[in-house]
C-alpha cells in the first residue's frame, strides 16, 4: 500500500481530482478511493489495517465522464460480488452500449463512469471462464489474463487498464492501447506505471509495453501477449537514466520553481553531446540524410506551450534552412484536410510524448505519406515510439503541469534540428554553423544570468497580486513569446491573460488598453534585423500613451527602451533568434511567483493534468 500512494504522489501530476487504491486482502479487494487531492486518500487509509497482501493498485484521476466525487474515482469494482477491482486512463468511447448490456443482465453500476463498464466486463469474463472450466463462480484458477484479453476487443477507444481480482490474488494484469504504461523490473518484485516516476525508487530498469499488448505482472515474473493472444518476446528493456532526486523539489517552494531554476543546466543538456568538430550529429534520430534532402516542407504539430515553442522555431528554421514551415495545433491539423505529401516533414513537439491530440496528428500525417519526428523529453513514451525519428530533449522530468524546462528544451532541441537540416542541405558554410552553435553553446550562462535576477521579477509579481488582466506584446520571435507568457499567467494564477502580435496592436487590440492596464513587452535587440527594434519601441508608446504600465523586457545596454517603461528587465544580449530562451524567463517567473502570492497550488493548477491523453 505504501509503495503504491507514494508512486501515486510522484504521478499526481497527471491528474489530481480523485485517488483511490485497492489491495487484495483475503478472498476480498478493498478499495479506498476520495475525490480531491492524494492528501484526502491517505487521511482515509490512515487508520486501516495493513493488508499482508503485496498486490495492489491505485489511480489518481483527470475526470472525463462524471464529475470528480468519491464513486467516481478509481479503482472501480467489478463483478455481481466485487470481487474484481480496475483502474483506467483514457475513454472507452462505446461504453455507452457496453453499459446497456451489462445493466439488461443485473450489473449494478456505482459511478457515472465509462471506466466501471471495463470493470464489470473483465469481471464478467472471469466468472464465465471459471463456469467454462466447470469451477465455482470466482474461484481460484480464472485466468485474468484471458478474461481482459477478451474485454479488449470489445472497447473502442484508448485504454490503460489494471485489474487485480480476489480469485488470482498474485497478479496484477494490465492492457494499454493508446495510453501510456511501463513495467518497472525489481528483485522480487514488479510494477507498473503510466511513467516511470511512479516506481523510480525502486528500480531503474523499466520495459517498454508495445501498443495492444497485455501485461502480467507477479513478484516473479513479467509476461507479455498481444491483443490477439502471440506472446511478445521483444520488449525493450531500458536503465532510466533519471535520479531519484529529479522527481523532488531540492529545496524549492514548488516544482514549477525548480523547473525554472534548472534551466540552464535544462538548455546545457539539451546541446550536450550533439556538436563535435564543428558539425552537428544527429544520428541518434536514426533518419537518412538523404530524406531530409528531399523535404520540400516542414509542419510543426504541438499543443499550448509546445506548439508556442514549435512558432518560436518556424522563424529559426525558415530563415536557416530556407523550407516553409508552417506550425499548428495538433487537434486543427487532424481534423481538417492538410496538404502533407512524402515530401513533408512533420515535427512533433511534445514534452510528455504522450499528448493524444498530438499522437493522432502523427498518425494523420503518416497516413498521408509524411515522415515524422518526434521532439520528447519522455523515452519509451508512445509518439516518439510512432515516429519515424526522435530527438530527446534530456531536461529530465517536469513534474509541474505548467512546461517551463521542457519549452527551452524543446525550442533548443528543435534548433539543434534546424541546423542539421541546415549543414545536411547545404544551406551553410560549416565555419557558419560552427559559429551559430559556438553562440547556441554560450546560452546556459546566459540563462543562468536571467534566473539571477529574479529577486526584481519576484517582487513585481507580489506588487501585483491583485492584477485582473495582462497583456503580453511581442513581434517576430517575441510574439510566440508574448503567448507563452500569457498561456503561463492563465493557467496557473487564473488572471485573464492575452498575448499579441505588437503590430496586431492596432487592429483591434488597442482598444483593450486603458489607465493602468498592465503590459508586457518584449523588446527584440538593437543590433537585430531591419528596424523591428524601434518598431516595437513606437509600440510601447503608442500604449503608454494611453494609460498602461509598461513592463518591459530589453536586452542589456538597450537605453531607447527607458523613456517610456515603467519597469525595465534586463536580459544578456544574444542573437535575435536565441533572444526567446532568455526573454520568457522573467515571465515564468511572474506567473510563478503571482500564484504563489495569491496562495494558489502552484504545480496543480485546477482543472488540468499534465498528460493530456484524450482528445
Ligand atoms: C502548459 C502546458 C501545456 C502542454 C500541452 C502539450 O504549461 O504544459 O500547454 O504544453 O498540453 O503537452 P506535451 O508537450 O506533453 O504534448
Amino acid at each position: 500500500m505504501d509503495v503504491v500512494l507514494a508512486g501515486l504522489a510522484r504521478l499526481e501530476y497527471r491528474g489530481y481530482d480523485s485517488a483511490g487504491v485497492a489491495v487484495l486482502d483475503g478472498d476480498a479487494v478493498r478499495i479506498d478511493k476520495r475525490a480531491g487531492k492524494l492528501a484526502n486518500l491517505r487521511e482515509e487509509v490512515a487508520g486501516h489495517e495493513e493488508s499482508s497482501s503485496q498486490v495492489a493498485i491505485g489511480h489518481t484521476r483527470w475526470a472525463t465522464h462524471g464529475a470528480p466525487t468519491d464513486a467516481n474515482a478509481h479503482p472501480h469494482r467489478g463483478g455481481k460480488h466485487g470481487e474484481l477491482a480496475l483502474v483506467h486512463n483514457g475513454i472507452i468511447e462505446n461504453f455507452a452500449p457496453l453499459k446497456a448490456e451489462l445493466v439488461a443482465e443485473g450489473y449494478e453500476f456505482d459511478s457515472e463512469t465509462d471506466s466501471e463498464v471495463a470493470a464489470h466486463l473483465v469481471a464478467r469474463e472471469m466468472t464465465r471462464l471459471a463456469d467454462e472450466a466447470g469451477a465455482e463462480e470466482g474461484a481460484a484458477g480464472a485466468d485474468l489474463t484471458e478474461a481482459m484479453r477478451r474485454v479488449v476487443s470489445r472497447l473502442e477507444g484508448a485504454f490503460t487498464l489494471l485489474a487485480v481480482d480476489a480469485a488470482a490474488p498474485d497478479r496484477v494484469v494490465a492492457a494499454r492501447r493508446n495510453s501510456p504504461l511501463v513495467v518497472g523490473l525489481g528483485e522480487g518484485e514488479n510494477f507498473l506505471g503510466s511513467d516511470v516516476a511512479a516506481f523510480i525508487d525502486a528500480t531503474k530498469e523499466a520495459l517498454e509495453v508495445g501498443q495492444d499488448q497485455i501485461v502480467t505482472v507477479t513478484p516473479d515474473d513479467v509476461a507479455i501477449i498481444g491483443f490477439d493472444g502471440a506472446p511478445v518476446t521483444d520488449a525493450k528493456r531500458y536503465t532510466i537514466e533519471w535520479d531519484t532526486t529529479a522527481a523532488q523539489k531540492g529545496g524549492y517552494p514548488s516544482f514549477m520553481a525548480k523547473e525554472i531554476h534548472e534551466q540552464a543546466s535544462a538548455v546545457a543538456d539539451t546541446l550536450r553531446g550533439r556538436m563535435e568538430n564543428g558539425r552537428l550529429h544527429l544520428d541518434e534520430m536514426k533518419i537518412d540524410p538523404a530524406l531530409l534532402r528531399s523535404i520540400d516542407k516542414i509542419v510543426v504539430v504541438a499543443c499550448g506551450t509546445a506548439a508556442n515553442a514549435g512558432s518560436v522555431v518556424k522563424y529559426a528554421i525558415e530563415h536557416w534552412c530556407r523550407i516553409p514551415v508552417e506550425v499548428e495545433l495538433a487537434h486543427e491539423f487532424r481534423y481538417r484536410d492538410p496538404v502533407v505529401t512524402e515530401k513533408t516533414l512533420v515535427i512533433a513537439i511534445s514534452q510528455s510524448g504522450e499528448t493524444m491530440d498530438t499522437l493522432m496528428a502523427v498518425r494523420h500525417a503518416k497516413e498521408q505519406g509524411a515522415k515524422v519526428v518526434a521532439i520528447c523529453n519522455t523515452r519509451g513514451s508512445t509518439i516518439p515510439r510512432e515516429s519515424d525519428a526522435a530527438l530527446y530533449l534530456n531536461v529530465g522530468p517536469e513534474i509541474a503541469v505548467a512546461s517551463t524546462k521542457a519549452y527551452l528544451g524543446q525550442i533548443g532541441a528543435c534548433y539543434l534540428l534546424g541546423l542539421y537540416l541546415a549543414q545536411e542541405r547545404g544551406n551553410f558554410f560549416p565555419e557558419e554553423i560552427a559559429e551559430i552553435m559556438h553562440d547556441l553553446e554560450g546560452l546556459p550562462d546566459k540563462v543562468q544570468a536571467v534566473l539571477d535576477n529574479a529577486a526584481q521579477v519576484e517582487q513585481l509579481a507580489h506588487d501585483m497580486a491583485d492584477a485582473t488582466s495582462v497583456l503580453f506584446l511581442g513581434r517576430h520571435v517575441g510574439y510566440p513569446t508574448a503567448m507563452e507568457g500569457a498561456l503561463k499567467l492563465k493557467e496557473i494564477a487564473y488572471i485573464h491573460a492575452e498575448g499579441f502580435a505588437a503590430g496586431e496592436l492596432k487592429h483591434g487590440p488597442i482598444a483593450l488598453v486603458d489607465e493602468g492596464q498592465p503590459v508586457f513587452i518584449i523588446v527584440p535587440s538593437p543590433r537585430g534585423r531591419d528596424s523591428l527594434h524601434s518598431k516595437v519601441v513606437s509600440n510601447i508608446q503608442e500604449i503608454r500613451a494611453r494609460g498602461a504600465r509598461t513592463m518591459v523586457i530589453a536586452e542589456e545596454g538597450d537605453t531607447d527602451v527607458e523613456p517610456y517603461a515603467d519597469v525595465v528587465i534586463r536580459v544578456p544580449a544574444t542573437r535575435t533568434l536565441f533572444a526567446p530562451l532568455l526573454t520568457i524567463i522573467p515571465l515564468q517567473i511572474f506567473a510563478c511567483e503571482l500564484a504563489t502570492a495569491k496562495g494558489l497550488d502552484v504545480d496543480q493548477p485546477r482543472n488540468l493534468a499534465k498528460s493530456v491523453t484524450v482528445e
